[in-house]
């Protein structure tokens, strides 16, 4: 019998393949019906019958509504829950971050911040969003004196770009890394406590650090800190931090970051900040997301959520070492975070190549490129990140097991590639027999392990 999250019908059985839903019931209806009749409250004068109008169309399950939309959504989750996710800039979060998301308070509009909203009746989302503020505060160890925050942007991209909006005038300029070098799309600007600070103080800059990937890792206290000496710190919520979808901006409030030369001048970008978010690039918050950040914010302050982060390090060590120990050849020959960066050159095959056997065989890589590529597109390697799958409850010796995965995935897509894979139709691939075996054993692997989130047929 199927376990799924409520409030999912139980998928009929008919309707299931070796347990996964199938394909959509009844292709005619997924783009709507219009000419089906429906019960409209308004037909009615009787308010009994009015009110049994608002519930036919305002109170049935997503099944009942929209059964298309329903089968995908069903297939996506055994998709994650039948392969190996190691997507770096992935996680799984949790049934109570789904339950916050997917709720009532969407439909609520609260343009502006607590306490001074344009639209009335923000009471309660005042009180969410004030809470989830402070407890981002704690989560990072800040002193609400000297930092302030904000949890509207949609995402990462949209929190750097009000940033940029807020401290640069035209002609300004930004300094940071291109996208072959490490940086992101979005600014291509990364920090590590190296020189940055000197020199950002040395020519009276702003000095920020997008900590996207390894916020978890912050938050837990188990890498360098950006807080100490950047004046804005930017972040998804929804990478190592394992929260819902979306952006943050945290910004010093009065003295600027003290530079090694000791200037401490101050700063307080708060307003800017706050009017770059909203108006100027943003509309109103989503609230639902506020709520369940402020869920997974709570998560991040307890004690497991520390042990969590500790074991993705761990497992991310653990991971390397397998592949070292199989004959790879890693950049940086190794991690001391969430994540390592295979360099496949050795092997003759692209990222593109290995990333696309790996889908084939039920395991998510991305391509990445490695020092001395030319292009992000065909680049030399792949990423690998460890927090989706430690999520799920894997140690080191199933990073072990991985390990083996990914390499035997390897020498498949070498020997594709002996024979041209520029050939090799997708068809191909999906039916290459050494892919299917492998295939099998790691779905055998997967479904062994829990799934945060939702259940699904054992
Ligand atoms: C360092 C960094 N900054 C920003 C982003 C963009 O985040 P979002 O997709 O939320 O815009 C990413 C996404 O991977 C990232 O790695």
């Amino acid at each position: 019998m199927a376990r799924l999250l409520a409030p999912f019908a139980v998928v009929a059985s008919e309707h299931l393949q070796n347990g996964i839903p199938r394909a959509l019931p009844n292709h005619s209806s997924s783009i709507g019906n219009r000419g089906a009749k429906n019960q409209t409250p308004f037909q009615y004068h009787d308010h009994k019958e009015r009110r049994r109008g608002v519930r036919d169309w305002g109170n049935k399950p997503l099944s009942d509504v929209d059964p298309d939309l329903y089968y995908i959504m069903e297939r996506e989750k055994h998709r994650q829950w039948r392969g190996i996710e190691l997507i770096a800039s992935e996680n799984f979060t949790s049934l109570a971050v789904f339950e916050a998301l997917g709720s009532h308070l969407t439909n609520k509009y609260s343009e502006g911040l607590p306490g001074s909203r344009y639209y009335k009746g923000n009471e309660h989302i005042d009180q969410i969003e004030s809470l989830c503020c402070s407890r981002a505060l704690a989560a990072f160890h800040l002193d609400p004196g000297k930092w302030g925050v904000n949890i509207q942007p949609y995402s990462c991209s949209s929190a750097n770009f009000a940033v940029f909006t807020a401290c640069l005038q035209p002609n300004d300029r930004i300094m940071g890394l291109d996208v072959l070098s490490g940086g992101h799309l979005s600014h291509g600007y990364q920090t590590q406590g190296g020189e940055e600070d000197l020199l950002a103080d040395k020519i009276h800059a702003f000095l920020m650090c997008d900590m996207a990937h390894i916020s978890g890792l912050i938050a837990a206290q188990e890498c360098d800190c950006p807080f100490d000496y950047c004046d804005v710190v930017t972040s998804t919520t929804h990478k190592s931090l394992r929260g819902p979808w979306g952006g943050i901006v945290f910004f010093r409030k009065g003295l600027k970051a003290p530079g090694k030369s000791g200037d401490t001048a101050s700063v307080n970008l708060e307003k800017e900040i706050n009017f770059a978010i909203h108006p100027t690039l943003q509309g109103g918050p989503d609230n639902n997301h506020t709520a369940a950040l402020a869920v997974s914010l709570k998560q991040v302050c307890s004690n497991e959520y520390k042990e969590y982060i500790q074991q993705v390090k761990k497992n991310a060590q653990a991971l390397a070492e397998g592949l070292k120990r199989r004959g790879c050849k890693l950049v940086t020959d190794g991690t001391n975070n969430h994540l390592l960066l295979w360099d496949l050159r050795l092997f003759g095959i692209t990222g593109n190549l290995l990333e696309e056997v790996c889908e084939a065989c039920h395991i998510t890589v991305n391509k990445n490129a490695v020092y001395g590529d030319s292009s992000s597109w065909q680049p030399g390697g792949v990423r690998i990140g460890t927090p989706t799958m430690t999520s799920r409850g894997c140690n080191e010796g199933d990073f072990d097991t991985i390990a083996e995965f990914l390499y035997r995935a390897m020498q498949i897509a070498a020997n594709l590639n002996k024979g041209n894979s520029k050939t090799q139709s997708k068809n191909e691939v999906l039916g290459n027999g050494e892919i299917l075996e492998l295939r099998s054993k790691i779905e055998e692997f997967a479904t062994a392990f829990e799934m945060p989130g939702f259940d699904v047929p054992q």
